[in-house]
């Protein structure tokens, strides 16, 4: 049986590495990068966090993006603009006389989308937030199905339902801030669901609503939890769920045993760093039967193989 994995040397450090490396040790998180084992045989289902993760950076950067040109204004609800009117300024109030006034929000989004760039960016941040919620329920469906939540990844689990509630929350809360018609009433529907929570959902209804119905006070705090809550609770949970990963590796490298090439297990692997290896040539090849090694790896197939009665099967 050969080592499975061994760290590349020191490196020697020059240049800004080297700088920064003096000054803020940053060459330990460099070369635990380096060092990090890829697992090998993992499935592109087991990739859908990194996916998601992907889009959620998108978010943010169009979000922030969007939020530059963005006004969570609105009047409460819509003013009624007649012909004619005894105020001074009504001009400047009510540009479409004999019509509703629209909102500054409703106004601003069609600011942003008369630019193709700002288009492109609400666009883009109006469809990721769709494929978030998609690749958010097929991550958990496939840790669901391939057992990914059993032990000793409950936190793991745990984290990622809170963040399941934050996706929805982000895609409720950014649904009403085009302030059209869509989003007043289908943002009214789902406070009214909320409210038939028996004790608490009444207060909780009345506190995101800001009043007992729906005004320009909802907008603002909608948008405030959209662009200032939500984002920090989601950052700080995103940063435990892929700390937790990092400590225990995927799933989907766990169980792996090294056998002769009779079959024989010479030795069990739980978890992922052990048991992965790398094509990179700073580890040692895993030797096969073709290249007259000694051993090879294999996936356990029963949880009997393994040390701990409850981990994956
Ligand atoms: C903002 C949403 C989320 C992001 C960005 C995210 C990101 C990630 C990443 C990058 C991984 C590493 C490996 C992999 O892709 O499986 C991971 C693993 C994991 N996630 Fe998430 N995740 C999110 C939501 C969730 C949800 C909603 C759940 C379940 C309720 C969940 C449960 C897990 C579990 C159990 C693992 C470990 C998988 C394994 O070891 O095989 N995650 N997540």
């Amino acid at each position: 049986m050969s080592a499975v994995h061994s760290p590349a040397p020191p490196k020697k450090r020059k240049g800004v590495d080297a700088w920064l490396d003096e000054r803020i040790h940053s060459g330990n998180a460099i070369d635990y990068v380096r060092n990090h084992p890829i697992p090998f045989n993992v499935h592109p289902l087991d990739y859908l966090g990194e996916v998601t993760l992907f889009v959620f950076i998108s978010q943010a950067i169009t979000g922030m993006l969007l939020a530059m040109a963005y006004h969570s204004v609105a009047q409460t609800p819509y003013v009624y603009c007649p012909a004619t009117s005894p105020q001074a300024n009504w001009a400047a109030i009510c540009p479409l006389k004999g019509s509703v006034s629209p909102s500054e929000a409703w106004q601003s989004i069609q600011v942003i989308m008369s630019t193709t760039f700002g288009s492109l960016v609400r666009s883009l941040h109006f469809w990721g937030n769709y494929f978030m919620v998609v690749l958010v329920v097929m991550h958990m469906m496939r840790g669901f199905f391939s057992g990914a939540y059993k032990y000793p990844r409950e936190l793991t689990w745990l984290s990622g339902v809170l963040l399941l509630a934050m996706t929805l929350g982000f895609a409720f809360t950014g649904y009403l801030l085009p302030w059209d018609q869509k989003a007043y009433w289908a943002t009214t529907v789902g406070i009214s669901i909320a409210d038939t929570i028996p004790i608490i959902g009444t207060p909780i209804a009345e506190l995101v609503k800001g009043g007992p119905t729906l005004t320009g006070a909802t907008l603002g705090r909608f948008f405030a939890i959209h662009m200032l809550l939500l984002p920090a609770l989601t950052g700080g949970l995103l940063g435990l769920h892929l700390l937790l990963v990092n400590i225990q590796g995927i799933s989907a490298a766990d169980g792996l045993v090294v056998a002769d090439d009779a079959g024989t297990q010479l030795k069990q692997i739980p978890d992922a760093p052990e048991a992965a290896t790398s094509s990179n040539d700073r580890f040692i090849p895993r030797p096969s039967a073709a290249t007259g090694g000694a051993s090879t790896m294999l996936r356990a197939n029963s949880a009997a193989d393994l040390d701990h009665p409850e981990r994956r099967s």
